[in-house]
C-alpha cells in the first residue's frame, strides 16, 4: 500500500518534471512534439495505477470487515467483489446503505483516472508565448574617430572583398604619400555619403532611414528588442534669433547677414537662407598640377585645407498664422492673412546623441537625444571698420584653426563632420518666394532643394517649427549612416539589448497539474492511513484472489443453498442473490478439519477454535482478533509434527 502510494507520488512528480523541462520549450518536429505529450500521458496512467493500486489495496481489506459485521445478500458481496470493474453498485441501496465506506472506496477507484489520466495532461498545452530577455549584444554604432585614423592609401576591407567608405574625398600634396611635409586635405563629401543624404531627403519620411534587416542585425535574430546607445557626432543646434519685424536686437548683435525685411509680407521670400558664409572653398589652391589628386603647383599655400570657420546656417521664414489680417491694415492690400516671421541661426556642433532605438516588427522608432558639446569649429567672424560683419576676412582667433599639417585625427575627425553638414547645407540653400494672393495669382516660386525635404508643407512653405525640424532632420541624416554598414564610421558596440519574441512552444501551467494531482494525493493518504489503521484492526491482511473465496465459501450451508448453480452459469438463480451471508466464526464447527486438532499442536488451549467462512447470518459468530483460526500457522505446525 505504501509502496504503491509512495509510486503513485513518484510518477505524479515526475510528470511535473518532464511538464516543467518542456515549459517553453520550442519543438519544431511534430513527430517529437507528439512524442514528448505521450511521454507525459504515459507518467499520468502510471500514477493513475499506483494511486489505484493503493486504494484497491486498501478496499480490499475493508471489505471483509464489512462482510464480518453485516449480512449482505449475494448480489451485494458479487457487487462489491467487482467493485473496480462494475460501477453497479453505486446504484444498490443496500451497498449504499450498509456499505458506505466501501462504496466511497470504489467511488474514489473510480474517480482517480479522471483526476490523473483525463484532466492532468492537460497541463501541458501548445502555444504562444513572448519569449523576454535583456541580453549584451553588439549593435551598430558610430564611430567618427575610425575617420581620423584612416588613409585613404591603405583601404579597410570588408565583406566579399570590398573596402569600407570613406565620408569624404581627400586631395593630398603627395599622392605616394613619402616627401617631408605632406599632408592630405579635405575636397569634397563622398559619393556614398551623397547617396546616403539625397535617399534621407528624397524620401520624405519622419525618421532615418535605416538598412533592410536592421532589426534582426540589432537584436540578434528575429526579435522585437529595444536599445539605448551612446555615441559623438555632428548635430545642428539652432537657436530663434528674431520673431516679428521689430526683434532686430539679437539679430545686430550676432551680425545677421539678412533681416526681417526680406522675408513676407513685407519681402517677397517665404524662405530664405545663407548657409556658406566662411564655407570652405573649393578649389583650395589657384592652380593645381595637372593629374588627379588636387596637388597645388609649387610651394602649398600656408592655409591649404584648413578649416578657419564652419558655416553657420541662417535662415529666415515666414508662416501663415491663419488669422485674418484687419481691413485696415497696410499689408491688406496684398495679404488676406497674417504671416509671422521668424530668423534662426544654426550652428554646427560635436554633439553627443543618445539614440533609443525600439524595433518593433514591422516598424522601428529611435529616439533621440542631443547633448552639443562644442561647435566644430570654435572661431567667429569679427565686425570690419563699417561695424558690420566681415564675412571675407579671416574668423578669430586663428589658433582655433584646424589645419591639416598639425592635428590630422583631429583634422580628419572634422572633415567627416563637415561633409555631412556640407551635404545639409546643399539642401537648405536657395530661396522660397511668395506671390501675394492679391491681385493674385497666388503662387511659391523655388529658388531651393529644401522643397525636396520633409522640411516644407505641401505648398512649399516651411512648416511652422522649422527649428525643430531642421535639427531632427539633420540627426536623422546622421542616423541614415547606419543604411549602409560599408561606411567606415559605422562600428559595433556593446549595448544591453531586452529583446522579446513570441514563440510558439510547451506551456505548462503547474497550477493545472496540482489541482488534479492534489486532491488525489491527499484523498489516497487519507485512505492509505485508514488502511493502516483497518489492517491493526483486523491484526491481519486480507486480499480477494480465488484462493480466498474458496477457503472462505467451505460452509455445507453454502452447497444446499446453491444447490442446482454449480456451473456458476449466468443469470445466478434468483433466491440465491437475495440470501443474505455474513462472514465469520461458523457457530456449529461440523468440520471435522478444523474442530477437534488442537490437541495435536499441544501447545493450544483454544479449545473449539471455529472455522471461518460466509454464512447466513444465523450460524455464523463475530471474529476475534488474536486468536488463531485455522490458519497458515496450525497448518505448518501440523505438517512439522505429523
Ligand atoms: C557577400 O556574399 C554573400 C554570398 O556570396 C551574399 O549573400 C552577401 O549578401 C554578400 N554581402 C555583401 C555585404 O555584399
Ligand atoms: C514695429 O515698429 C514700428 C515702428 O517702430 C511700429 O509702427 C510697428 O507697429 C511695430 N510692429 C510691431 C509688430 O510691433
Ligand atoms: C534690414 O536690412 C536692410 C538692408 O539689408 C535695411 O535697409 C533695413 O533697415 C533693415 N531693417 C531693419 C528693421 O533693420
Ligand atoms: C581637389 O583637386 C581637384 C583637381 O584634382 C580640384 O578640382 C578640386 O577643386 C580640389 N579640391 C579642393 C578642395 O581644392
Ligand atoms: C493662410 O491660411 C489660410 C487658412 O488656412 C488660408 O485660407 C490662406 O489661403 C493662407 N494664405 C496664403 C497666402 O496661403
Ligand atoms: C499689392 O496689391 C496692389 C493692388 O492691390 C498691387 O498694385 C501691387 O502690385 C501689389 N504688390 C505686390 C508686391 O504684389
Ligand atoms: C563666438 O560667438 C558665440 C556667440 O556670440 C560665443 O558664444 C562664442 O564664445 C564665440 N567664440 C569664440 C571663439 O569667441
Ligand atoms: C513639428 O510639428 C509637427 C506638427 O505640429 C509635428 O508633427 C512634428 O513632430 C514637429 N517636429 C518636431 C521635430 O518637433
Ligand atoms: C513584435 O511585436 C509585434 C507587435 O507587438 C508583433 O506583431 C510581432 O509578432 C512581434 N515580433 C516578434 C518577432 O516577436
Amino acid at each position: 500500500m505504501g509502496f504503491a502510494f509512495f509510486m503513485g507520488l513518484v510518477f505524479a512528480l515526475l510528470q511535473h518534471f518532464l511538464y516543467a523541462f518542456l515549459h517553453h520549450r520550442r519543438e519544431e518536429d511534430e513527430d517529437k512534439k507528439f512524442r514528448w505529450v505521450l511521454y507525459g500521458r504515459a507518467l499520468a496512467y502510471l500514477s493513475k495505477v499506483a494511486f489505484g493500486g493503493c486504494v484497491v489495496l486498501v478496499f480490499r481489506q475493508r471489505i471483509w470487515s464489512t462482510f464480518r459485521s453485516r449480512a449482505l445478500t449475494v448480489l451485494s458481496i458479487d457487487q462489491i467483489f467487482g467493485a473496480t470493474e462494475d460501477p453497479s453498485l453505486f446504484a444498490n441501496w443496500e451497498t449504499l446503505s450498509n456499505a458506505p465506506v466501501i462504496v466511497t472506496l470504489a467511488l474514489v477507484i473510480w474517480l482517480i483516472p479522471m483526476a490523473t489520466i483525463i484532466f492532468s495532461p492537460g497541463a501541458l498545452t501548445f502555444g504562444t508565448f513572448l519569449d523576454q530577455e535583456s541580453i549584451r549584444l553588439n549593435v551598430p554604432t558610430l564611430d567618427f574617430s575610425v575617420e581620423s585614423r584612416k588613409d585613404w592609401r591603405n583601404p579597410v576591407p570588408f565583406t566579399n572583398g570590398s573596402t569600407k567608405r570613406s565620408l569624404m574625398y581627400y586631395n593630398t600634396t603627395d599622392i605616394q604619400g613619402t616627401q617631408p611635409g605632406w599632408f592630405d586635405y579635405y575636397d569634397q563629401p563622398s559619393a556614398e555619403l551623397r547617396r546616403i543624404a539625397l535617399l534621407l531627403a528624397y524620401s520624405n519620411m519622419n525618421h532615418p532611414n535605416i538598412k533592410q534587416n536592421a532589426r534582426q542585425d540589432a537584436c540578434g535574430g528575429s526579435y522585437n528588442c529595444t536599445y539605448e546607445q551612446s555615441f559623438v557626432g555632428p548635430g545642428y543646434q539652432c537657436e530663434k534669433i528674431a520673431s516679428g519685424a521689430n526683434d532686430t536686437a539679437k539679430l545686430e548683435e550676432l551680425g545677421a547677414p539678412f533681416n526681417t525685411s526680406i522675408l513676407v509680407p513685407q519681402g517677397r521670400n517665404v524662405y530664405y537662407a545663407e548657409v556658406s558664409l566662411g564655407a570652405y572653398a573649393r578649389p583650395q589652391a589657384a592652380d593645381f598640377r595637372r593629374g588627379p589628386g588636387g596637388i597645388p603647383n609649387g610651394e602649398p599655400p600656408k592655409d591649404l585645407g584648413v578649416f578657419k570657420s564652419e558655416p553657420v546656417l541662417w535662415i529666415g521664414y515666414s508662416v501663415n498664422s491663419t488669422e485674418w489680417l484687419p481691413q485696415d491694415d497696410p499689408l491688406a492690400a496684398n495679404w488676406t492673412h497674417r504671416y509671422d516671421q521668424h530668423i534662426i541661426r544654426c550652428v554646427h556642433m560635436e554633439t553627443k546623441y543618445t539614440v533609443k532605438w525600439n524595433f518593433v516588427e514591422p516598424f522601428f522608432h529611435s529616439m533621440t537625444k542631443r547633448e552639443y558639446l562644442k561647435p566644430v569649429v570654435d572661431t567667429n567672424f569679427t565686425r570690419g571698420a563699417d561695424g558690420m560683419m566681415d564675412y571675407n576676412a579671416d574668423p578669430e582667433p586663428a589658433e582655433n584653426f584646424i589645419s591639416p599639417r598639425d592635428d590630422v585625427e583631429l583634422y580628419k575627425k572634422t572633415a567627416a563632420y563637415h561633409a555631412i553638414g556640407d551635404m545639409f547645407g546643399d539642401f537648405l540653400r536657395g530661396h522660397v518666394d511668395l506671390e501675394p494672393p492679391k491681385p493674385g495669382p497666388h503662387y511659391a516660386q523655388v529658388y531651393s532643394d529644401i522643397t525636396k525635404t520633409r522640411l516644407v508643407q505641401k505648398n512649399s512653405e516651411p512648416k511652422a517649427n522649422l527649428t525643430e525640424e531642421i535639427e531632427s532632420f539633420y540627426s536623422d541624416m546622421v542616423l541614415s549612416l547606419f543604411s549602409a554598414p560599408e561606411m567606415l564610421a559605422v562600428s559595433t558596440a556593446q549595448a544591453t539589448v531586452d529583446r522579446s519574441r513570441l514563440q510558439s512552444s510547451f506551456v505548462y501551467v503547474p497550477e493545472r497539474l496540482w489541482q488534479c494531482y492534489a486532491p488525489v494525493v491527499f484523498v489516497t493518504l487519507l485512505i492509505l492511513l485508514f488502511g493502516a489503521f483497518t489492517i491493526w484492526q483486523d491484526g491481519t491482511t486480507f486480499s480477494v484472489g480465488f484462493s480466498r473465496i474458496l477457503v472462505t465459501t467451505r460452509n455445507t450451508t453454502l452447497d444446499d443453498i446453491s444447490r442446482g448453480a454449480c456451473l456458476g452459469n449466468d443469470p445466478f438463480p434468483m433466491e440465491l442473490m437475495h440470501t443474505k451471508l455474513k462472514f465469520g466464526v461458523l457457530a456449529d464447527g461440523s468440520d471435522p478439519e478444523y474442530m477437534h486438532n488442537d490437541g495435536f499442536n499441544g501447545g493450544g488451549g483454544y479449545q473449539g477454535v471455529g472455522h471461518c467462512a460466509f454464512g447466513v447470518a444465523s450460524e455464523v459468530g463475530p471474529i476475534t482478533k488474536g486468536i488463531p483460526y485455522a490458519g497458515l500457522k496450525r497448518r505448518k505446525n501440523r505438517t512439522q509434527t505429523g
